[in-house]
């Protein structure tokens, strides 16, 4: 897979990238990282990326044309050879909420472009340049950097060969719909909490089956809803 994200920040992404799975994965040649940024498509000396919005108001909006330019850059068949798959995704907090569905959906294409909005957001007209819009929640941050993270952390983790063992991703919370089992590690005994026995008794069978029941018991009580239907 390969993943460009234009920004206006890029060294914001530098140690988020540079650690733990997504660096396995970079380094394994599971996925290509590139960042760009939107500031070396600007026109002019002054390189201006935003502006006034027209007919007034608070705050700088991202101009047009740099973000379009980045985007016909990464998509030049010069710098890929032949990609199958490409979903370009705007960052905002006026798209869907990614979730798990979405990572899963995500982690198939081959190219994914994500556009980080900063400012008071992005001239409307980029939307005609995207396949769609995504949010990571019903709140607003400063600049869409940390949700391009989450969201690429969440779809890397996804791709084959990144998390150690096959099947760790499928216990995570919401692979099934439901959320993960409770997890305990040594001391088995901390100021008289212990672990549940069945955990050390070896026999994998009532394992499995404790596990099962306590994710629905966890599910029931943290996220009613998402049992609905199942
Ligand atoms: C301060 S926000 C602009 C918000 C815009 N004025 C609005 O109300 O829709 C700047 C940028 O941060 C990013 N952003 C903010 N909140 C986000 C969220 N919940 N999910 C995804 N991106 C978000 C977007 O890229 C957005 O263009």
């Amino acid at each position: 897979m390969q993943i460009d994200i234009l920004t206006l920040f890029p060294s914001l992404f530098d140690s988020v990238f540079s650690q733990s799975i997504i660096k396995k994965a970079v380094d394994k040649k599971i996925v290509k990282i590139k960042i760009t940024n939107i500031r070396d498509f600007s026109e002019g000396r002054h390189k201006t990326v935003d502006d006034k919005p027209y007919g007034g108001g608070a705050g700088m909006i991202m101009m047009t044309p740099p973000i379009v330019k980045a985007i016909e850059f990464v998509r030049s068949p010069k710098r890929l050879r032949r990609v199958k798959s490409q979903k370009i995704i705007l960052l905002s907090p006026q798209g869907k909420v990614f979730n798990q569905k979405k990572a899963k959906e995500l982690s198939k294409y081959k190219h994914l472009i994500f556009i980080c909005g900063h400012y008071g957001g992005v001239d409307e007209r980029v939307l005609k340049f995207i396949d769609e819009e995504i949010s990571i929640g019903d709140f607003v941050l400063t600049g869409g950097e940390v949700p391009a993270m989450a969201v690429v952390d969440a779809v890397v983790r996804l791709l084959p060969h990144v998390v150690a063992k096959s099947d760790s991703v499928e216990n995570d919370s919401h692979w099934a719909g439901c959320l993960a089992s409770s997890v305990y590690t040594r001391p088995y005994n901390f100021r008289n909490l212990k672990v549940p026995e069945v955990l050390l008794s070896g026999n994998h069978q009532k394992i499995k089956k404790w596990r099962k029941e306590n994710a629905r018991r966890t599910t029931l009580l943290k996220r009613p809803e998402l049992l609905k239907g199942n």
